[in-house]
């Protein structure tokens, strides 16, 4: 199917994503139009090795750094796209940068070798709903828009990569998540700077409303109001619980599916517990707060 140009939503390690070939600018439309993405927001593209990543970005000093310590993993390289790198210019939606990942999920890394292409994959949802962390998700998100789901579980780190761009003396930091501002200082002895500030552009993934579910959503909530679902974490009273002993991976990896089922619950409003901000903790929260927006 990805070498007949046809998305097909396949497992990461972060979340499942919507894959399509990245150098057929049919197969990287469908995509847009399954999620009913705005075309001006670009894509992630997926590599299976560094090789492959090479042929399709320059890579600074600093970006090689940044590759050789989180590749494979969760980490998303925003870099200078090749002229001949032979990718739809759909993917950067007009961008002169391409988005980076090389997974380390064995079944989608398999999927790109096997396919010989680099894979397009946005979060496999309608745009703007919450990312989905098993097969189920995806399904309940894009059922009829799609002809297959690779089924490979519940994902283990539940949100999506870091967004990273290496500049000359600084890494801007585009989306927060499981590799964190303080392990890339650490990595490369360079300053981060969070957020869009000074960016040449809005990465989309950073609208204010986003990863929303269709109910309202209260953050920093001690206890539940008669119609709120509460989302706890920590030993408390809640509906349900992101991790009873406080394990700020284990809250990250149960974020989504808590929020698809809140979601889906008999009360018309969710509540969500504070989350400390350590670690990957920054991630869950400004997920939650682009959930909330
Ligand atoms: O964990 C992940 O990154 C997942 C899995 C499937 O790999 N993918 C994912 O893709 O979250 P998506 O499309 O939902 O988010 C990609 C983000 C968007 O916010 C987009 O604006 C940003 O990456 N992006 C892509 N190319 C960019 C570029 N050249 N410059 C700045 N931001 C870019
Ligand atoms: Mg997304």
């Amino acid at each position: 199917m990805i070498r007949a140009g046809e998305p097909v939503a396949v497992p990461t390690e972060t979340v499942y994503g919507l894959a399509a070939d990245a150098t057929d600018s049919h197969a990287v439309a469908a995509i847009y139009s399954a999620k009913g993405r705005p075309s001006f927001n670009p894509l992630i593209v997926h590599v299976s090795d560094r090789e492959m990543a090479e042929r399709l970005a320059i890579f600074s000093p600093v970006a090689s750094l940044l590759a050789d310590r989180f590749w494979p993993g969760p980490l998303t390289l925003v870099l200078p796209a090749r002229a001949d790198s032979g990718l739809s210019p759909l993917v950067m939606a007009g961008l002169p940068t391409v988005a980076l990942r090389l997974p380390a999920h064995p079944a989608m890394r398999a999927l790109i070798r096997e396919s010989g292409r680099p894979l397009a994959a946005p979060s496999a949802n309608r745009s703007g709903a919450i990312s989905p962390t098993r097969a189920e998700h995806v399904l309940s998100s894009l059922n009829g828009k799609i002809r297959m789901i690779l089924d490979e579980g519940p994902t283990s780190e539940g949100v999506e990569s870091t967004i990273a761009a290496p500049e000359e003396d600084n890494i801007r930091l585009l989306r927060p998540g499981s590799v964190t501002a303080d392990m890339l200082t650490e990595s490369t002895g360079l300053p981060v700077i969070v957020g869009t500030e000074g960016a040449k552009i809005e990465a989309p993934g950073q609208l204010e409303s986003h990863y929303a579910p269709s109910k309202p959503v209260r953050l920093n909530a001690l206890r539940a109001e008669r119609d709120e679902y509460l989302i706890g974490f920590g030993l408390m009273p809640c509906h349900i619980n992101l991790s009873q002993e406080a394990d700020i991976g284990e809250a990250a990896a149960n974020l989504f599916a808590a929020l698809h089922i809140a979601d889906a619950s008999a009360q018309d409003r969710i509540a969500v517990a504070p989350i400390p901000m350590d670690g990957i903790g920054v991630a869950i929260n400004d997920r939650l707060k682009r959930a909330a927006a």
